[in-house]
């Protein structure tokens, strides 16, 4: 355990777990998700579901993690050993193979599109002449494999190396330059003709819109968005130090992977108004939609390669984290050099990354219901897979682990009142409210 990596600072740790957090699902997925979901009303149970379950959440993988010091597997093996508890690892295992292998082929437009607009920029074409060029790359055989198979090995060689050098230093630089990127768009969106249209599409909510598979989608985005569910966030904890305020971190997590998700609305549908494109059809909504942005903005090419290297490297980091999850457990269970075992993981994920990447063209006849492969990945993985991971954590944090351990993770100390408070509503949380909310919304959605 000693030789185990560490955080070396605070922010590090923050901007860490917010790389892991902050990524395509707040850029590309959450936009298309409020598309598909109808708007505003959507939004509010997305919020609901941030607040309600995913701080708590956070948290109960944070005490797992650091309390344990190990590996999702054998965080569970620690605390409870010789119990079946360790399958919720093995269940997060799982859902980082899957979610890698589609995670890798949107990394990979992203790449394409950095190289689109490095090569001519996004100029003067018609909204149509977009969309043409989204579906036309994306469903082509060589290019998306390509790119899918350049973000596979860029990751490979950041995994493989200590967690410190590689993955600390990649986001403490990207994330506060992304940010302020988001907000210039934003405002530039804002600026657009009809974008108040856009604004109350995605603010205010329109109830008749919401059903009960909306809510289940609401809420594995929020999983989604939080790296939750997967034990990501308990790897990652793992490497914490003791003076890291879980409480702290957990709610700044939350609030800025928020706003990041909030300002790409606000970035995409006053656009998706003002140049009147349809907001649910799905996938590439943000891919069609950015370029007709860059196209109207002044110097819109410099916005574009900007935007779409910090949205790579924004993607990159969350890839890498869910990454991280499969490698460590590789390595320490097996015994094998982390170099090994990122070879292995890496393979797996090109090989079945590709065919998924192929079911947008070549392979888009098998369907599953309406769902191409790619879809019924994204929508096992976190309709079904990450709030079922959420749910066994929380009731492994809120029944099993014994309290002092609860106690010595978020320092609270029983003779204080306000901290026993703390602790009672919080394991109320996490005993009932949160398996019964996952459990109902994930029954009831998918009838
Ligand atoms: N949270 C990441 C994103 O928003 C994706 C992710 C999911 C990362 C699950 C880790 C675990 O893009």
């Amino acid at each position: 355990m000693s030789n185990r990596g560490h955080f070396a600072s605070k922010f590090g740790v923050l901007m860490a777990t917010v790389g892991s957090a902050v990524g395509l699902g707040n850029i590309w997925r959450f936009p298309y998700q409020v598309g598909n979901g109808g708007g505003g009303a959507f939004l509010l149970v997305y919020i609901l579901a941030v607040v309600l379950i995913g701080i708590p959440a956070i948290l109960a993988e944070f005490i797992v993690g650091r309390e344990s010091h190990a590996n999702v597997v054998g965080a569970f093996q620690k605390i409870r050993p010789g119990s079946n508890w360790k399958w919720v690892g093995y269940l997060g295992i799982l859902t980082g193979f899957v979610i890698d292998c589609y995670y890798c082929v949107v990394t990979g437009w992203t790449l394409y599109y950095l190289y689109a607009s490095l090569k001519t920029g996004f100029l003067g074409q018609t909204p149509e002449a977009y969309s043409q060029m989204f579906s036309t790359f994306s469903s082509s055989v060589w290019p998306p494999i390509i790119c899918l198979i350049v973000i596979i090995i860029v990751t490979g060689l950041i995994v493989s190396n200590e967690i410190k050098e590689g993955i600390e230093r990649a986001s403490k630089i990207m994330m506060p330059i992304l940010f302020i990127l988001l907000i210039v768009l934003s405002v530039n969106s804002l600026l657009l003709p009809g974008a108040t249209e856009g604004m109350r599409y995605l603010f205010i909510p329109d109830f008749t819109k919401l059903d009960l598979s909306t809510i289940l989608s609401a809420v594995g985005q929020a999983f989604f968005s939080m790296s939750l569910g997967m034990g990501c966030l308990i790897t990652y904890s793992s490497y914490f130090k003791e003076d890291v305020n879980l409480p702290r971190t957990a709610t700044q997590i939350a609030s800025i992977d928020l706003l990041v998700a909030l300002l790409s609305g606000v970035i995409i549908f006053p656009a998706v108004f003002s140049f009147n494109l349809e907001p649910s059809q799905g996938a590439g909504l943000v891919f069609i939609v950015l370029p007709n942005v860059f196209s109207q903005i002044q110097f819109g090419m410099i916005w574009s390669i900007l935007f779409y290297i910090l949205l790579f490297i924004a993607a990159l980091t969350s890839f890498l984290s869910i990454s991280e999850v499969v490698v460590a457990y590789i390595t320490e269970s097996f015994n094998i050099s982390r170099k090994w075992a990122t070879v292995i993981a890496c393979s797996i994920f090109a090989f079945v990354g590709s065919v998924c990447s192929l079911s947008f063209g070549p392979l888009s006849d098998y369907q599953l219901g309406s769902m191409n492969l790619f879809d019924v990945m994204d929508f096992s993985a976190t309709n079904l897979m990450l709030p079922a991971g959420g749910l066994l954590t929380s009731i492994f944090v809120g029944w099993i682990i014994d309290k002092k351990i609860i106690l010595r993770q978020l320092n609270l100390d029983t003779t204080n009142r306000q901290h026993i408070i703390i602790l009672k509503v919080f394991t109320f949380f996490l005993k009932y409210i949160i398996p019964a909310t996952i459990f109902v919304i994930m029954i009831t959605g998918l009838l």
